[in-house]
């Protein structure tokens, strides 16, 4: 039987990587071992109780404001003597994350393999998103099983000089995580505060967005919703401390916006589907909305996800004040603009993402995903 442990720490990777491990644990061929770094603390937590999953090592690093060195030392120290008591035959990671690459650092120490999912999404620019974009690369050095989610990643891949063998099409498993969350008869409490006015779904937390480009995204927000009494919006807040600062001083006292904490993933499903428009700078919001046809503005300078600009339910927006302004704003005054993006498309994968990665890693065979890209 091969010995599979996966990492996570972060909500994000919880979201994707909690329904593969209960895929895996479904798998007669396969004993899944289940380590948590907890990079995050509440948010995970919140992702770990939707999905039922316990981890079998907690490595419980998570400070606050805590910086890449933290971040980076403490697993690596904490995360070794766990290697060397369960030597895995394989170690899966996911995507981007600090403890993304540095299990991968701890694996590459002592040789044991690991196989990336998420793998092959790319900027080319190692300091957008800062410092996702090298670590991605960096666990992509060291990987033995490399899980694109789309052809777009697969071909980064290949051009990177990857061994095509070890490269499989597999779709994002956030697909699979969003199967069964979206419900007709959802109600939440903020749902009901925003009536029938427009719902803007917001979020933001990225580390080279934490400063002054967050005040002009949090500015431009705050002009359009005091000029557009017909919209609501609603903001799960990152726990970041940094972040709330900022959204506090730019957003407090604004009556178009609640900010409420982080809400479970289930919720946030159903918030999203019901959006007539979302603005972000998160990766995962930018693959789930496309699938309920509602457009985002993606207030970053790159994206690692073109697929949905390209099928045109995203615009890559940037920080800057006046541009966030203009685009939000012509979303709600040009209903053509705003059709022309609200489509239903599902450029990143088709639901079966998790069971592909069983079966490669069970059976060492697969039937890829054809990606729309
Ligand atoms: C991390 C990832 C980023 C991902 C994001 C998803 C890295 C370098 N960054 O960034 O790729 O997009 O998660 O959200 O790996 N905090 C809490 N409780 C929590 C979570 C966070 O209090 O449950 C606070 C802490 O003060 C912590 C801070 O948020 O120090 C920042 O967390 P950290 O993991 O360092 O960075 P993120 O911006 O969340
Ligand atoms: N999410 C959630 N609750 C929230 C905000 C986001 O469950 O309050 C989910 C969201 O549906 C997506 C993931 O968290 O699956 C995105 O995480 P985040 O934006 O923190 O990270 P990123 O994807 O940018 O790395």
């Amino acid at each position: 039987m091969k010995k599979i442990m996966l990492v996570f720490g972060t909500r994000p990777e919880a979201v994707k990587i909690c329904p593969l491990v209960n895929t895996l644990k479904k798998r007669p061929g396969i004993r899944t071992i289940v380590c948590v770094t907890a990079q995050h603390r509440q948010m995970l937590d919140q992702v770990l109780n939707t999905f039922g999953v316990v981890p079998d090592y907690d490595l419980n690093i998570m400070k606050e404001r805590q910086t890449l060195f933290d971040i980076t030392t403490n697993i690596l120290n904490s995360f070794k003597e766990v290697l060397e008591k369960e030597w895995p035959d394989i170690v899966l990671v996911h995507g981007d994350t600090s403890t993304a690459f540095v299990t991968a650092l701890a694996c590459f120490y002592l040789q044991i393999p690991v196989g990336h999912v998420e793998a092959g999404l790319r900027t080319y620019n190692v300091y957008s998103p800062f410092p996702e974009e090298f670590n991605r690369q960096a666990v992509g050095i060291v990987a033995k099983y490399n899980f694109a989610p789309t052809q777009l990643a697969m071909d980064h891949l290949i051009q990177e000089g990857k061994d095509p063998a070890t490269v499989y099409i597999t779709g994002n498993t956030v697909i699979d995580a969003m199967q069964h969350t979206v419900r007709e008869d959802y109600m939440h409490p903020e749902l009901r505060w925003v009536g029938d006015r427009k719902l803007i779904f917001i979020t933001a937390h990225r580390r080279e967005n934490l400063g002054e480009p967050m005040h002009h995204m949090f500015r431009a927000i705050r002009r359009v919703l005091d000029e557009h009494p017909e919209c609501r919006a609603v903001y799960p807040i990152h726990m970041n401390p940094l972040v709330r600062k900022a959204a506090e001083e730019e957003l407090g006292g604004c009556e178009g916006i609640h900010i409420i904490e982080p809400i479970e993933v289930f919720d946030c499903h159903n918030f999203e589907a019901r959006s007539f428009l979302c603005l972000t700078d998160s990766g995962g919001i930018q693959e789930e909305c496309p699938s309920y046809g509602v457009p985002v503005l993606v207030m970053r300078g790159t994206t690692e996800r073109p697929e949905g600009v390209d099928a045109g339910t995203a615009r890559l927006v940037g920080t800057d004040e006046e541009m966030i302004y203009r685009n939000f704003k012509e979303l709600l005054e040009n209903k053509e603009a705003y059709e022309e993006m609200s489509h239903a498309c599902n450029p990143y994968g088709d639901g079966y993402a998790c069971e592909r990665i069983a079966d490669i890693l069970e059976f060492g065979k697969y039937k890829p995903w054809k990606s729309l890209s």
